[in-house]
């Protein structure tokens, strides 16, 4: 035991962005305990609380076996008191008290529920929840105006809250190339997020758009929006310029290109027989009409699902618009996970007197931009080994 845990302790460095992380999860019993606390936490506005679960987690999710036992831990970075009492109790019980208990808590349902609609984020749930809503019948019996995300977001709950598969992922693809090429022939369409990192199943699908010549992208966006709302493919759209000025975490303006970033976040219509393959995208707006939302009840989802004669389905679908000029940066920025992005940019910051953002990478010390334009020269500057998508599982 002891020989083991010294092997375990020198081969798991302490960043996640210095870890390979692979799908491939030997202590999801832990992983998903401590998942569930993050997830509590940051519904709670406990940030802080979150990230240390979500690295603990992601500490384990990198072994390449099970834990059976608390001193195979000893050494391995990431793991703080309250992580190690929750590792310590699902050991020796089967499962851990606090989980359990978050589980079954009122506050916690009602945030997931709540949460679970497109549009509303925690503190909007918290707000809702003090004034004694706790489910989806109840927000709609209340009297509160729902802005157009949340709208949609009700409407559509049951579809968003089912899992995207990757067939219906690159079917999504099939479709955003297509419009892609319609309104500017040459311009690149990358898949990223997690089907990027090769997992089968996401919240929703992200596309990265580029053209290989500088400029060439200025005003794609709201292009590619119209082609596809005039083919009836857009259930919502809202298309936000770059927030990147007002960000914190980036490094100053570099240039005035920066502004040219674009981002649309939608909900999409997926025919079913685009699914399958089958091209009826003319006949779409013709064809598929509105059904009325299925929220009689909040876990409905049975009688709703046999009632949901629908032939198509709404998806989460991200599209960011990038110059090729900052390609590199969207793209390691938006392939993920999303703990894997916090630790590449707190190793640049704490480690490298750099600032890394999804538009460039800054060099303190030397008072400068690092270029790249791949991926892979971005770990370079950063003097961390490549790390390819599939092992950013983090
Ligand atoms: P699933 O969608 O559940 O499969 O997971 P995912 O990893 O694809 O997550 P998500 O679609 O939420 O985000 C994909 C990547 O985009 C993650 O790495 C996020 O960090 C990144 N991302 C999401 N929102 C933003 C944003 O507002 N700005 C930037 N720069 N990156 C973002
Ligand atoms: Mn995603
Ligand atoms: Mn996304």
């Amino acid at each position: 035991q002891v020989d083991e845990s010294k092997e375990v302790e020198s081969i798991v460095p302490s960043y996640a962005c210095q870890r390979r992380t692979t799908l491939e999860n030997h202590n999801t019993v832990f992983t998903d305990a401590l998942s569930l606390l993050a997830e509590n936490a940051e519904l709670s506005d406990e940030d802080g609380r979150g990230v240390a679960f979500r690295r603990a987690a992601a500490m384990l999710k990198a072994l390449h076996s099970p834990v059976t036992d608390l001193l195979q831990l000893r050494g391995l970075p990431c793991l703080g008191g309250h992580s190690l009492r929750v590792i310590k109790d699902v050991l020796e019980n089967g499962a851990s008290s606090e989980v359990e208990f978050t589980k079954q808590s009122e506050r916690f349902k009602a945030l997931k529920v709540l949460t679970g609609i497109f549009g509303v984020g925690a503190k909007t749930a918290e707000r809702w929840i003090r004034e004694g809503i706790h489910s989806l019948q109840q927000l709609q019996d209340s009297a509160h105006t729902l802005n157009r995300a949340q709208q949609a977001g009700l409407e559509h709950y049951d579809d968003l809250n089912q899992p995207v598969t990757k067939a219906e992922g690159d079917a999504i693809g099939e479709i955003v190339a297509k419009a892609v090429m319609s309104v500017l022939p040459g311009a690149q369409i990358t898949l990223i997020g997690g089907f990027r990192r090769g997992k089968l199943t996401g919240h929703d699908v992200d596309f990265l758009i580029t053209h290989p010549e500088e400029g060439r992208e200025v005003g794609l966006m709201p292009k590619v929006v119209s082609w596809l709302e005039s083919k009836g493919f857009l259930l919502y759209q809202k298309t936000t310029r770059n927030s990147y000025l007002e960000s914190k975490d980036g490094p100053a303006r570099p240039s005035s290109n920066m502004d040219r970033f674009e981002r649309c976040f939608s909900i999409f219509k997926l025919p079913e027989d685009e699914k399958q393959g089958t091209k009826q995208t003319e006949t779409l707006t013709d064809t598929c009409s509105l059904t009325t939302p299925s929220l009689v009840k909040d876990e409905g989802s049975e009688s709703t699902k046999r009632a949901n004669l629908k032939p198509w389905r709404a998806v989460r679908v991200d599209l960011v618009v990038s110059p090729i000029s900052q390609f590199a940066f969207a793209l390691l920025g938006w392939t993920g996970s999303k703990l894997f992005e916090r630790e590449l940019r707190r190793w640049a910051g704490h480690e490298k007197a750099m600032s890394l953002s999804s538009h460039a990478l800054y060099d303190n010390t030397q008072s400068k931009y690092l270029r790249a334009s791949s991926e892979e020269e971005i770990f370079a500057h950063l003097g961390l080994e490549y790390i390819p998508p599939s092992e950013r599982n983090a």
